[in-house]
């Protein structure tokens, strides 16, 4: 039975956030290059774009290559300054947000009780949500129980069970440093997450060329969240390849 209930992944996913990089032209090359990448290669893979809000456009691509958003508020639209709703996300169609990300988290502020609202805002609407979760350095020196701790209460006021729900585990202290969590750190926290959670689990922070295959054969690992490494599109393509090689 539980076996039956287990959801299975036939296609490794990659992701890349375009965090705050790219013009609105450079991002129209970019997704108008990878599209063509992927039909070309035959690559049936899921790959998720998220560039920034300014450079959202009306993208023609195939269907197993969606644009997503960064961030935006839990609104259609008001009197929110600085912020996106989903009157300007309907625009372009975008139906696929990255929630809890750590750098909104930490660098903007965000609490784990506005994560939950932007979370259920988005699932009430029906939209895939990445969700990002991962304990900054301290915690993790700290230990095992501590660092789960830590990720389990930013899982407080989320539906796990929501259908269009796409984890993603990215260590604060392995974001953006160069700094790949150890193989088998990634392998022991992806394990504790899945079995308490059965759905697709990304691991993000330092992923690039050289680490992309040994990161995706660590079991439980459904899949990556890049930043860095994937904003030069040669680079990007090449992991798009090793993705469809696992
Ligand atoms: P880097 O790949 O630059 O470490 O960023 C990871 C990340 O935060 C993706 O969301």
């Amino acid at each position: 039975m539980q076996e039956e209930m287990k959801q299975t992944i036939e296609h490794k996913i990659i992701a890349s956030n375009f965090k705050t990089n790219h013009t609105r032209k450079s991002t129209g090359d970019f997704i108008e290059n990878i599209n063509s990448f992927l039909d070309e290669e035959d690559i049936k893979n899921e790959v998720y774009i998220f560039p920034t809000a300014t450079s959202l456009d009306n993208f023609d691509t195939v269907k197993n290559l969606e644009v997503g958003v960064q961030n935006a508020y839990f609104v259609q639209n008001g009197s929110f300054t600085g912020e996106i709703g989903t009157q300007q996300l309907d625009e372009f169609e975008i139906k696929t947000i990255l929630i809890g990300h750590s750098e909104r988290r930490h660098i903007l502020g965000e609490t784990q009780k506005e994560i939950s609202l932007k979370y259920n805002f988005y699932k009430s609407l029906g939209y895939k949500i990445i969700y990002c979760i991962g304990e900054p350095l301290e915690v993790k020196e700290a230990g095992l129980t501590e660092t789960l701790g830590y990720i389990w209460e930013q899982f407080d006021g989320i539906d796990l069970n929501y259908e269009n729900l796409i984890l993603a585990y990215e260590p604060v202290w392995a974001i953006g440093t160069g700094v790949v969590a150890k193989i088998e750190d990634i392998a022991k926290i992806h394990r504790k997450i899945k079995k308490k959670i059965n759905k697709p689990l990304l691991y993000g922070g330092s992923v690039k060329v050289d680490n992309i295959a040994e990161v995706l054969s660590v079991p439980n690992v459904d899949g990556t969240l890049i930043g860095t490494a994937s904003w030069d599109i040669d680079n990007f393509k090449k992991m798009i390849k090793i993705t469809k090689e696992k």
